[in-house]
């Protein structure tokens, strides 16, 4: 395919929540997210449709320990990791998820086997087995790091409402946290977003992230957005399902973050969001103190870290 319809756009989030340590912790942060942005930008000039770039720079990712979805995924109460994630092709309008997988390396790709089945979301027992179906290798996510945070949690008695999203404790002082998400417009103007999660940190068994709902990741033909923050927020306020469809109904997608996140910030809300409509417009918006998100506008790569330290939205026009 050549770039005959227009310029692809991306826009990356590794997490949100409460403040970078310092400044090592961004440009730790803002190394991470721009790798991912220059190796799936690359490949969308070269015509890589978005579905397979949001699948491609969910895997990255979740590759990077950094991170809280695959390799270095948030422990749960119990020890055990179990990872969330959904993929949702804009054009298609078409919704799959996998919900608390384990002992997978890519959970995004179950999400993309999910695309073509008649049963597009499975949780628990039936990703599981799902994952032998699909013999896929037993991969363990675990990182040293997030062991003795979870040591650590445990003599607190797991008193915090959700791993922050870079450590606040020397032991831990580089490793990031934070659900991860993609969004793509590509040169076609497709829409497409994915997300993927090891969950908000030491919950109970069988809570579900938002993750894996429209709340959490939802596409049309009109806009795509990808949340992160605390799941049990984002599924209150519906809020990637909600700014999409605002701008379905002749928001501006800057707009539609806009109003959106007056509303969560006006309840209390610790979240963020990152999308794109279809003219190729991105925006991105934020309660939490800090929302990871990088992007590419065609000409230049950019990133939110610097944002201040209270709500905000903005935009890159197309
Ligand atoms: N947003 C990730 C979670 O709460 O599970």
């Amino acid at each position: 395919m050549s770039i005959v319809d227009g310029q692809p756009k991306l826009i990356i989030h590794g997490g949100a929540g409460s403040s970078l340590k310092g400044e090592k912790g961004a440009d730790l942060v803002r190394q991470s997210l721009y790798q991912v942005i220059d190796a799936v930008y690359d490949k969308l000039l070269s015509g890589l449709d978005a579905k397979s770039a949001v699948i491609l720079g969910c895997q990255l990712l979740e590759d990077d320990p950094r991170f809280n979805a695959g390799t270095g995924s948030v422990l749960q109460s119990d020890g055990q990791i179990r990872m969330s994630a959904s993929l949702m092709d804009g054009n298609a309008q078409r919704f799959s998820g996998i919900i608390n997988v384990s002992r997978v390396q890519n959970p995004i790709q179950l999400a993309q086997f999910l695309q073509s089945s008649d049963d597009r979301v499975l949780s628990d027992n039936g990703a599981m087995e799902l994952v032998r179906e699909l013999q896929l290798p037993a991969y363990d996510p675990l990182t040293k790091l997030r062991l003795q945070e979870w040591i650590l949690e445990r003599e607190g008695n797991f008193d915090k409402a959700m791993a922050g999203v870079v450590a606040e404790k020397e032991l831990v002082s580089e490793a990031g946290r934070g659900t991860i998400g993609v969004v793509v417009r590509d040169a076609a103007g497709q829409l497409a977003a994915g997300t993927s999660t090891g969950g908000k940190g030491f919950e109970r068994i069988g809570r579900v992230s938002d993750s894996a709902m429209p709340a959490g990741n939802y596409a049309t033909a009109d806009a795509a957005v990808s949340c992160t923050g605390i799941g049990e927020d984002i599924i209150e306020e519906c809020l990637a399902a909600r700014i999409v469809i605002r701008t379905t109904d002749g928001l501006p997608i800057s707009g539609a973050f806009d109003r959106s996140f007056r509303e969560a910030h006006q309840r209390n809300r610790d979240l963020g969001a990152i999308g794109i409509d279809a003219t190729g417009t991105i925006a991105w918006g934020k309660t939490s103190e800090v929302l990871l998100a990088a992007y590419h506008d065609g000409e230049t790569i950019g990133d939110t870290l610097d944002m201040a330290r209270s709500m905000g939205t903005g935009s890159r026009l197309a």
